[in-house]
């Protein structure tokens, strides 16, 4: 006869079974949602359908026991649906370049929500690294030693896939640091007008190359000189002004998938 114990364990063994067979289902079906919506030319980024999921969820826990337990799985299984689709989408890592204040840091920390995507912000890695501001790596080191770790960096990221790196505004300057960006990834650039740049980097502190220069004709000026570097860089560019986060990603998005399908061709 077989014991409690052993009826109990037999039970919690179907229980996993019906988990399994539940997110086999879920992510075959999360698959072909994304396949929908590219064959049907359809929005990919909808993040009203994520929050009425989390909605739906809130609501079905009321009253239940171990929700911080349960609210917990369900984030997880989302950002594992989100990472099949990223990979679906792309098998590369995503290269944010342009210059400072583009918005290469929000579309990436955007993209990462969207996609569950790991985010290299080379700055901020840069920066942890050597326990110090840019601004301080600038003035203690100089501007030649925080390039050279730039560089480092990018090969670094070389054994990486399906990645968002934020690259900083001057990466795409050296030409052996775009070749370490194209080896598996592909350079998005994005661009805006000088005044829009200046209204967003007016109130930051930690940009050496214009701290003591804010102003529309110096940062005009520099762009100028960075111009044809960042257009020989990119593989696709992005006009920012006066959109959103979801638009520019969407826009993203589409140009990218566009660009693999004129490659496989
Ligand atoms: C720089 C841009 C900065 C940072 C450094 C130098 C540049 O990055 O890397 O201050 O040369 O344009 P952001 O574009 O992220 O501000």
């Amino acid at each position: 006869m077989m014991d409690t114990l052993e009826k109990l364990r037999e039970t919690l063994d179907q229980c996993d079974e019906i988990i399994l067979n539940g997110l086999l289902m879920r992510n075959r079906i999360v698959e072909e949602i994304m396949a929908y919506k590219e064959g049907h030319g359809l929005q990919i980024l909808q993040p009203e359908q994520e929050a009425k999921q989390v909605r739906w969820l809130e609501q079905a826990l009321k009253g239940k026991r171990h929700q911080r337990e349960v609210r917990d799985v369900f984030t997880c299984i989302r950002d594992n649906s989100k990472r099949i689709q990223a990979r679906r989408l792309f098998d590369y890592n995503i290269v944010l370049i342009g210059f400072m204040g583009t918005g290469k840091s929000t579309i990436s920390r955007y993209l990462s929500t969207m996609f569950a995507m790991e985010v290299i912000e080379m700055d901020q890695v840069i920066a942890e690294r050597e326990g110090m501001s840019i601004s301080d790596i600038f003035e203690v080191h100089g501007e030649q030693y925080f390039r050279d770790a730039e560089t480092a960096l990018l090969i670094e990221m070389q054994s990486k896939k399906n990645m968002v790196i934020s690259c900083g505004g001057g990466t795409p300057m050296r030409a052996c640091n775009v070749a370490e960006m194209k080896k598996n990834g592909r350079v998005v650039l994005l661009n805006a007008r000088p005044e829009t740049i200046y209204e967003r980097v007016k109130d930051n502190h930690d940009r050496p190359l214009i701290e003591n220069n804010k102003n529309v004709p110096f940062i005009t000026e520099l762009m100028e000189k960075r111009r044809e570097k960042y257009q020989a860089a990119a593989d696709i560019i992005i006009q920012t002004d006066g959109k959103d986060r979801l638009e520019i990603c969407e826009e993203l998005v589409w140009r990218l998938l566009e660009m693999d399908e004129k490659e496989n061709r």
